[in-house]
């Protein structure tokens, strides 16, 4: 069983379902309301546990009714929550979505968040010593993630960063990453590159490894020295929030088994989770992404 560290956000998704997106200053009748656990950090835990793997999460929650309900969603996934901090006076980390057409607009809140810290990070080096693999994303202060990535770097563990929401980052950190696994605009942004570059030359540029994500058309990675496609599997979109989420955390899981592997089987449980409403609605349990690659030619 895969030992993974996942150091990130944890928020409470407020999901619309709209008939399309609303314009500037326009009021659109919805059709339906929930509130779905959320956040990229969380999202990628709570799918590697699914997938099977032992998880540990460095986060933090607010002191509201959502952090109740989130730290309790964690802890019923099987996830080591040691390290998930209660801010007071602080609420919880939200994110406004809205779903439209298989598609989604996100306005993220950090709130609780904002206050992961490095000393937070170095707390859990006890857990990096252990780990496999630690993913991070860029949903915390980037302190911490640089905290992450020298703790990382410090205990010999693989980091898979995923650089989203997309920010551009110091290229002696990218050194310290194993995976980085953008898309091509979080790739351009993160090497401060022109958005319209061939993402095949932007990760050639990349000084780090890396896995870039294209949605429907599947996943690009390097293999001895050579740009390898695995392309998309074809499924009825319902809802694409935290399929790049389920992406890594398959990613993480299956890391031992060689890269080739690990971004198939990546591929396949993101597009499973793309079929279904909501983050971590959607995610897949190991035995669902066994059935559905079966059925695959
Ligand atoms: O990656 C999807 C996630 O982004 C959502 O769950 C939302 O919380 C935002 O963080």
């Amino acid at each position: 069983m895969a030992r993974i560290v996942v150091v990130g956000s944890i928020n409470m998704d407020l999901v619309t379902l709209a008939p399309r997106f609303a314009g500037p200053g326009e009021t659109l009748i919805g059709t339906r309301f929930l509130t779905i656990p959320g956040g990229k950090g969380a999202n990628q835990a709570v799918a590697a546990a699914r997938l099977g793997a032992h998880v540990a999460m460095v986060g933090a929650v607010g002191d509201d009714a959502f952090g109740s309900q989130l730290h309790q969603g964690l802890v019923s996934e099987g996830i080591d929550v040691t390290h998930v901090a209660r801010i007071r006076d602080e609420g919880s980390g939200t994110a406004s979505i809205t779903v439209a057409g298989g598609e989604n607009q996100i306005v993220v809140v950090p709130a609780a968040n904002s206050r992961v810290t490095p000393a937070q990070v170095d707390a859990a080096a006890a857990l990096f010593a252990e780990a496999d693999v630690v993913l991070v994303q860029l949903e915390t202060p980037l302190d911490a993630v640089e905290a992450t990535l020298r703790l990382g770097k410090r205990a010999g563990v693989p980091v898979i960063l995923n650089p989203a929401p997309a920010q551009r980052l110091p290229p002696e950190w990218l050194s310290m990453v194993r995976y980085l696994t953008p898309n091509q605009h979080e790739l351009a942004t993160v090497l401060n590159a022109d958005p319209d570059a061939d993402f095949r030359e932007l990760m050639r540029r990349a000084p780090c490894p890396v896995v870039l994500t294209r949605g429907e058309e599947g996943a690009w990675f390097t293999e001895n020295g050579e740009a390898v496609h695995q392309p998309g599997f074809k499924v009825q979109a319902v809802d694409s929030t935290g399929a790049g989420d389920t992406f890594n955390a398959a990613l993480a899981v299956h890391l031992s088994e060689g890269l080739p592997t690990a971004v198939r089987k990546a591929c396949a449980t993101a597009a499973i989770a793309v079929s279904r409403l909501g983050a971590q609605g959607g995610m897949p349990r190991a035995d669902e992404v066994t059935r559905f690659l079966e059925t695959q030619s």
